[in-house]
């Protein structure tokens, strides 16, 4: 390792720590509980909280995934399975594969597969150790749950299960490298959670972690980071295109 490398390596353990440090009480169990108790509303609660622009992100994200007849897709953190039904509406010859901690969540995904018409296969299970061979998958998707996870750890299990040749498409919620952006953006997330919590009555778990969501965000990485973390891993050709001053940003990484 050359002392450049080193030093990215030591850097990106030291800041996993701190989130580590921070939230791994939560991660382990309100954030499960809170994924059980919004299931049944996930999917309506996610746009009313970004004022509408959730469908919006979700399909901009979606069409910048190159998919061919044929190609095994994995959805890491797949909740209600949004991503994966937006795939097989687009090209139904891929084969979708889910994984998700909550079985609540997996429980609405599927019954939305079966309503689309589509079949996804789901594994309920901790995203951190992916219950999949190395080179199994042409495509892997994970879309806003990075924030909730040891990221370093999942990016390089899922370049260890993508084939070579296969692609890695990342979208999530980002820390903007602007303090006017990113005090802005704290203010609007912590009124949102709090109207959300309210509109769809969450229980108290979901509640009490209205400061998580956005303490999660000012210990998160900017689109730039994200970019140099998928490097660190092992991709190649990341290519990114940022949205609202960094705020949210589409990855694409290649493993040759
Ligand atoms: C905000 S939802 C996103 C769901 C979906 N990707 C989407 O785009 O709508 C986050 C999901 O991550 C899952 N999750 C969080 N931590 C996890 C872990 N360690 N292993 C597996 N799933 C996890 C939660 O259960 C939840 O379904």
């Amino acid at each position: 390792m050359s002392s450049e490398q080193d030093t990215v390596a030591q850097y990106f353990s030291g800041r996993e720590k701190a989130r580590k440090s921070a939230f791994s009480g939560i991660w382990s169990d309100e954030l499960h509980a809170v994924f059980s108790d919004v299931a049944p509303y996930y999917d309506v609660a996610s746009n009313v909280a970004s004022l509408g622009l959730c469908s919006t992100w979700r399909q901009r994200f979606l069409s910048t995934v190159d998919l061919k007849p044929g190609d095994a897709v994995l959805d890491v953190c797949a909740g209600t399975n949004a991503v994966g039904i937006g795939l097989l509406k687009r090209q139904p010859a891929a084969r979708v594969t889910a994984i998700d901690r909550s079985q609540a969540m997996q429980d609405v995904g599927q019954k939305l597969a079966r309503a689309n018409g589509v079949e996804i296969e789901s594994f309920v299970g901790d995203v951190h150790k992916l219950p999949f061979p190395d080179n199994s998958f042409d495509v892997v998707t994970l879309q806003w749950a990075s924030r909730h996870l040891q990221i370093v750890d999942v990016f390089s299990e899922i370049r260890r299960v993508l084939k070579p040749g296969g692609s890695f498409y990342h979208h999530d919620m980002l820390r903007p490298e602007n303090r006017v952006v990113r005090a802005l953006y704290s203010t609007y997330l912590k009124g949102c959670v709090s109207v959300t919590a309210l509109i769809f009555g969450s229980g108290k778990k979901a509640r009490s972690c209205r400061n998580y969501f956005v303490e999660a965000i000012e210990l998160f990485y900017s689109s730039r980071e994200i970019t140099e973390m998928l490097e660190h891993v092992g991709f190649t050709e990341v290519k990114v295109q940022n949205a609202m001053g960094g705020i949210m940003a589409n990855h694409r990484a290649n493993k040759v």
